[in-house]
């Protein structure tokens, strides 16, 4: 099973150091943003890691990361030239995967403490076709996407709506997702948003449509570091998860 760690996007609400450096390449207590998914990958057993970055600070990224190995991993980059949304820079990495093959997606600004081990364990029962997305249950679901369950079956999510004004539950999705293959039949199927993105919540709607999207509940720490406030609190919060 491969890894792809989406960090392509500009930061744009963490100017003016964006202006500077990528996001993902602020600090984050004593590492780099991009330090902590490449770890959580690394600890659930995926050594095989696409990052797609951009062309702001490629060359830090190089000369940071190098091959992977001082981190026991297999690092492969992609440059995304412009961003045109999440599903947009995934679809970078059609062919870094085998046909039919599992990938584990993470967005880069996304942090958490959980083991990814146990949850991949599960994915990787499910039949081609199905997708899984990991949950955290928040204060302010509103800035992110939200699932509505399904009453008559809890493990199943009906919709995930993105950034709704009156959210149906108080859990968010993460930026944490799994999937195979099929995710880029199901990108090409899709149309910009209102935003002008390609938005993931479109492709994993899709999949709930088909009654093939399962879930997982993040219960540890987790936080989506794309506002100075968040990035603060990031790296108190994970200050001693990398040695
Ligand atoms: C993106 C997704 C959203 C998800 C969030 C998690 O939002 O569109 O569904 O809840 O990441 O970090 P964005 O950060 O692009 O606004």
């Amino acid at each position: 099973m491969k890894g792809i760690i989406l960090a392509g996007g500009t930061g744009s609400r963490l100017a003016p150091l964006t202006e500077m450096v990528n996001k993902h390449l602020l600090p984050v207590g004593r590492h780099p943003m991009i330090s902590y998914g490449i770890n959580r990958l690394k600890e659930a057993g995926i050594t095989d890691i696409l990052l797609i970055i951009s062309k702001q600070s490629a060359g830090l990224y190089t000369q940071f990361l190098g091959s992977g190995s001082t981190y026991g991993v297999r690092l492969t980059y992609r440059i995304q030239d412009a961003a045109g949304g999440i599903a947009d820079a995934l679809e970078l990495a059609r062919h870094y995967v085998q046909p039919q093959e599992k990938f584990v997606v993470l967005l880069g600004d996304n942090l958490f403490v959980d083991d990814l081990g146990p949850i991949v364990q599960e994915y990787l029962k499910q039949p081609y076709g199905t997708a899984k997305v990991l949950l955290k249950q928040v204060d302010d679901p509103h800035r992110y996407g939200v699932p509505e369950f399904d009453p008559h079956d809890p493990e199943a999510i009906l919709h995930i709506e993105e950034k709704p004004q009156h959210p149906k539950s108080d859990f968010c999705v993460t930026g944490i997702y799994m999937y195979d293959t099929s995710v880029f039949e199901l990108i090409d199927g899709i149309v910009p948003s209102a935003r002008g993105e390609l938005e993931i919540t479109d492709v994993n709607n899709r999949y709930a449509e088909q009654k093939a999207l399962s879930y997982g509940i993040l219960e540890q720490y987790w936080v989506d570091a794309g506002t100075f406030d968040s990035l603060e609190e990031a790296g108190l919060q994970m200050k001693n998860l990398l040695p």
